[in-house]
């Protein structure tokens, strides 16, 4: 039987540090370490210049993710492009990463089909389930999957917005899917979303049913309410559902292969908010070992999170070959979804 496995990892974020600190101090927003570390153990993110673009944070991640997978960028056959803050409203940012990577030049251009994929923290895992369909269909061999964002571009740094402002950071983390006869690899996942919720954590700047959906001043400059240009956040509304939904879909998982959280290895749950995750691993019973967590030193970078981990524990050793793991997140729509992955 075809299988879906990830054959490679990578990862990348600015080099700009912005610390806690820094959020007060040069930003002039009315917070402190204290507060932040306190409710989302966040200590620092890291934020992109003015003039860089989400695909251009994703080339160095797939890059990376390419080579480690030992393959060339002409072997990819798809990708997969997960964020919340595409580069353009279209078209999406998967054409600008096509382009971008190269492979759109030269004797051995290809072609590939590229597909954008709009679930928010939940769109690597979404992106998974898609990437491991398309391979165990046998339709593609090697699907390039990133998640990448550039909030710092896009959030009202001043003190009105300071409670999204102070969760979020820039960065990207790919891998590359590809077939395997091994028995390894992407065993399944479970997916899900409640409509009913669209409305408590989101960015309406785009708002089709304007018209038109920006007014233009007699400047000739589109106008934008300034409660539209940020996003909307209910904080203590998404707290809830992300622990309900992610310990949900976490066990929908496990009953569907059959498992118990002490088959798996490794909980790689999406960074939103150290204190969700803190308390899922309590309500569940899982050591802090089993879950590893990045956000001291990234902040929330949405689709971003769990390859950002997964490249990091590839990388330290922490996560090798033969172990079970989990990845769980929880985002915007609400969305959420798990997968299995034996590694
Ligand atoms: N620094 C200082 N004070 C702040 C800050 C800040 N960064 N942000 C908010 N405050 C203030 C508020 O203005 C408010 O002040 P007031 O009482 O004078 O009005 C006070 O702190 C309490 O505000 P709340 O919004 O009620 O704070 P809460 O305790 O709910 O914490 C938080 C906010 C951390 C966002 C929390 O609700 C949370 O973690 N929610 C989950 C949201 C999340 O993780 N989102 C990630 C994106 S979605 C995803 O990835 C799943």
């Amino acid at each position: 039987m075809l299988n879906a496995y990830i054959s490679g990892v990578g990862a990348y974020v600015p080099p700009r540090v912005v610390t806690n600190q820094a959020l007060a101090d040069e930003y002039g927003i009315d917070t402190t370490d204290e507060w932040i570390i306190q409710r989302t153990g966040i200590r620092e993110r890291r934020f992109a210049d003015a003039g860089v673009y989400t695909s251009d944070v994703a080339v160095p991640a797939c890059e990376a993710a390419i080579e480690n997978a030992g393959l060339r960028k002409q072997d990819i056959d798809l990708i997969i492009f997960a964020t919340l803050s595409p580069d353009f409203h279209f078209p999406g940012s998967g054409v600008y990463l096509q382009k971008k990577l190269g492979l759109t030049e030269g004797e051995n251009a290809r072609f590939v089909p590229c597909l954008d994929i709009r679930n928010q923290c939940s769109g690597f895992v979404y992106g998974l389930g898609t990437a491991a369909s398309m391979v165990r269909s046998g339709q593609h061999k090697h699907v390039l999957l990133v998640g990448a964002e550039i909030h710092s571009h896009a959030i009202d740094l001043t003190t009105r917005g300071r409670t999204v402002s102070t969760l979020f950071g820039d960065g990207a983390g790919a891998v590359v899917v590809s077939a395997t006869d091994e028995d390894r690899g992407v065993r399944g996942w479970d997916l899900g979303a409640d409509g009913r919720f669209a409305n408590n954590l989101c960015l309406k700047i785009w708002d089709m049913s304007q018209k038109p959906y920006f007014r233009v001043n007699e400047r000739d400059e589109g106008e934008i309410p300034v409660d539209m240009l940020w996003p909307y956040m209910e904080g203590k509304v998404v707290f809830r559902h992300a622990v309900q939904r992610m310990v949900e879909t976490l066990m929908q998982s496990c009953m569907k292969h059959d498992l118990t959280k002490d088959d798996i290895d490794l909980f790689f749950f999406h960074q939103a908010n150290l204190r969700i995750n803190e308390y899922i691993a309590n309500m569940i019973g899982l050591p802090p070992e089993k879950v590893p967590s990045n956000i001291e030193r990234y902040g929330n970078t949405t689709a971003a999170t769990i390859p950002l981990l997964l490249e990091e524990a590839v990388r330290t050793g922490k996560l090798e070959r033969g172990m079970k793991i989990a990845l769980v997140a929880f985002g915007s729509g609400f969305t959420w979804g798990s997968a299995i992955v034996d590694w």
